[in-house]
């Protein structure tokens, strides 16, 4: 808990909080609860993706647009590659809190807080700036409502009929290696669109074809924020946290007699709880008990973010124990958080074929378990950043200061984030093709 000068002020803000429109309802959460049952099952994948953190700075509809786009192009080669729905989650419209390991942070002799997300405090090494200000919170309220109202614009006012599957393409990719596999992937799915309309399955008939279903999703950190926007389903009767569709628990804050299991415990939102190196097969099981007791599929996906020396080593025993118990759960890698390093010049920065060895490796132990590698979880962004090292753009030490943006971690820029869409759907697919080549011989 941040530590606000004045907690009068804080209260004020929360129960103002408490009187505004819930952002989403829980109808919706019930049906994203649905699509990850499915992916539970082993008949959909997940492809969750955002900023590590989303800033009042980079607020503008240009960003908003750009990673949406940037997104269903990844959900496009991932549904080919999967031949399977993909079930699209973003990390956007709310999520503002950051955990940080460090309560204070010095520079130069002066010791300030740490930076806790904009929804808190402000980046700048200021004490005012550092200092938490509740007015944040009315501040990220109003981001998130208005980013989701963009948000679900595009995905059904015809932004992402797939008709518009070529327009998606950013400019600056356009000529890049993975802009130009896009670019054949768009040709062909035109090509298929025809085919159909000629069947007489025409986007009139297929409402699938006209728009898309897109979640929301954000770290529940800060509680007393989700507390005032926690509301009950007067359809139901349960309680929702009606910040977003789906809420998950950090790395950091999964202690199993900890306030923010026992908030997660209590909505009936889809959770997510992050899955680090120190997680221990105990904690994981008593976890999943707390937070499915029904044992409900859909309801708790397990985001693994175990590095990629240290997959290869901890997942297994982790899939092993959730089996034996019986517990159903969407198993999904997250494979930035276990491998940032720093550069040379001490920049925070993730190496691509890091990043990439960690979910070769998620899926090739899955299919030994005989597990359903169920999703892939990114910190990403439609811009032209320069944040992670390496992918085809070959981004070096040297170029991490050209376009470092990020308020948090380093996220993977737009041509990175199609690249590695377009290796996780190989993989996927020759796994297919090796599933029916096995079928029709025996
Ligand atoms: C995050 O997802 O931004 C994050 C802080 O992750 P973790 O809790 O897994 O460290
Ligand atoms: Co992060």
């Amino acid at each position: 808990m941040p530590e606000y000068p004045d907690p009068a002020a804080l209260a004020e803000i929360e129960a103002r909080l408490k009187t505004h429109p819930p952002l989403v309802f829980a109808g919706e959460a019930r049906a994203l609860t649905s699509a990850l049952a499915q992916v539970a099952e082993g008949k959909a994948f997940l492809l969750q993706g955002g900023d590590c953190a989303e800033s009042f700075a980079e607020f503008h509809p240009d960003n908003i647009r750009d990673t949406f786009r940037v997104l269903l192009q990844m959900a496009i080669i991932l549904t080919f590659g999967a031949a399977m729905p993909v079930v699209k989650l973003g990390r956007i419209a709310g999520q503002f809190a950051k955990p940080r390991t460090e309560e204070r942070e010095t520079r130069h002799g002066l010791t300030l807080p740490s930076y806790r997300g904009d929804n808190v405090n402000g980046i700048d090494f200021t004490q005012e700036s550092r200092t938490p200000n509740p007015n944040r919170l009315m501040q990220a309220y109003a981001q998130s409502a208005a980013t989701l109202n963009l948000i679900r614009a595009f995905a059904s006012g015809g932004y992402a009929d797939l008709h518009n599957v070529h327009r998606w393409t950013l400019g600056f990719i356009a000529g890049s290696p993975a802009g130009l596999r896009y670019k054949a992937l768009a040709e062909r799915i035109s090509e298929t669109l025809d085919f159909m309309e000629a069947c007489g399955l025409t986007p009139e008939a297929i409402p699938q074809l006209r728009g898309t279903a897109f979640y929301t999703s954000h770290e529940a950190l800060f509680l007393n924020y989700e507390q005032a926007l926690t509301r009950i389903d007067s359809t139901s009767g349960d309680w929702y946290d009606t910040s977003a569709h789906f809420l998950w628990i950090g790395d950091r804050t999964r202690q199993l007699d900890g306030a923010h299991v026992e908030f997660c415990r209590g909505i009936q939102n889809p959770i997510g709880l992050k899955c680090g190196p120190s997680l221990t097969v105990d904690e994981l099981l008593r976890l999943a008990n707390t937070l499915n007791p029904e044992n409900k599929a859909g309801r708790l996906t397990l985001i693994c973010r175990l590095g990629a020396d240290t997959v290869a080593d901890r997942l297994p025993r982790l899939i092993q124990a959730i089996s034996r118990q019986g517990a159903i759960v969407c198993w999904s890698c997250d494979p930035m958080h276990g491998n940032t390093i720093k550069s040379q010049a001490g920049i925070k920065t993730r190496p691509f074929d890091r990043i990439l060895k960690e979910v070769k490796e998620f899926f090739e132990i899955h299919r030994a378990e005989g597990t359903h590698a169920g999703g892939v979880h990114f910190e990403m962004t439609g811009q032209n950043v320069t944040e992670c090292l390496g992918g085809a753009q070959a981004i070096s030490e040297e170029d991490l200061t050209d376009r470092y943006h990020t308020h948090c971690d380093p996220r993977l820029n737009a041509s990175q984030s199609l690249e590695l869409a377009f290796l996780i759907a190989e993989g996927l697919r020759a796994e297919r093709m090796k599933d029916q080549r096995s079928a029709a011989s025996g």
